[in-house]
């Protein structure tokens, strides 16, 4: 097997980085991805930095072992917690993930942005240095328990409304110009957390800048996958095929449509 054929190793706590899988195998067509959820570990968000850090690293080795030629971190938490000790150690291309407030303070027209995201995203040393730069006007937004829904399969109903209601209560009398999805569970939640604003608020995650990422490295390193190569998905869970069941389900779920089509990521 050429270096190029090789698969690009992705990874997360569980189902989230299912939907930056979703956005790179729609820009990346030719290259063969192989996803491993770390369900049996998850969440990640609510543990401290050092084991969200050898959690990363184990995953990153069960990556390598099967070969990968790039690893992406699909993950928020644990880009925050292990993007740069992993690229220390390691020489492959290794791409990670942050809150996009930077695009949503842009969108600020004199009311706030709210930045959901885990707590260990938000308590970061790399979240504090994001939002030195673009935090003006950005309320973050801790959400333990949030992922869990997306995680037991629950993307809209009476439960998880009860939470959200409970969530942005303290919001409800300012103007809210862009939320930020900043863990890549929430984006499978898109429709049900943008119910709670005004109609055409924008609702922002970091998919497709890390799949253009991913596309900018692999040129860079000239890893491209050749021509002609059909391009590929395998699924894998440590929580075993339960998991792998349910992943594999997400990977597939009409809820994507919000994905920009083909023609626009071109
Ligand atoms: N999907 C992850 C993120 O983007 C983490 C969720 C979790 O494990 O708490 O932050």
């Amino acid at each position: 097997m050429s270096a190029n054929s090789r698969p690009v190793g992705v990874f997360d706590s569980g189902a989230g980085g299912i939907s930056v899988l979703k956005t790179m195998t729609r820009l990346l067509p030719r290259e063969d991805f192989l996803f491993y959820g770390d369900d049996k570990n998850a969440p990640y968000g609510t543990k401290g930095p050092q084991e969200v850090r050898a959690l990363a690293e184990n995953a990153v080795r069960f990556l390598l072992d099967r070969n990968a030629k790039a690893v992406v971190i699909a993950c928020n938490t644990a880009t925050a917690a292990a993007a740069e000790s992993l690229r220390a150690r390691y020489a492959m291309p290794i791409i990670g993930m942050e809150p996009a407030i930077k695009p949503a303070s842009g969108c600020r027209k004199g009311g706030i942005v709210l930045s959901m995201a885990t707590p260990g995203t938000l308590k970061s040393e790399k979240y504090r240095r994001l939002s030195e730069k673009y935090g003006e006007g950005v309320v973050p937004l801790p959400c333990p328990g949030l992922m869990e829904f997306v995680e037991r399969g629950i993307l809209d109903g009476g439960e998880l409304r009860d939470y959200l209601q409970r969530l942005f209560a303290p919001f409800q009398d300012q103007k809210v110009d862009a939320v930020v999805l900043g863990c890549t569970h929430y984006v499978f939640l898109r429709s049900v957390i943008a119910s709670f604003f005004s109609k055409g608020t924008p609702v922002l995650d970091g998919n497709l800048g890390t799949a253009r990422q991913l596309q900018r490295r692999l040129t860079e390193e000239g890893l491209l996958a050749p021509e002609g190569q059909k391009g590929t998905v395998t699924i894998l869970s440590s929580g075993g095929e339960a998991f792998e069941k349910r992943l594999k389900a997400l990977y597939d779920t009409p809820l994507m449509e919000e994905l920009p089509g083909p023609e626009a990521l071109q």
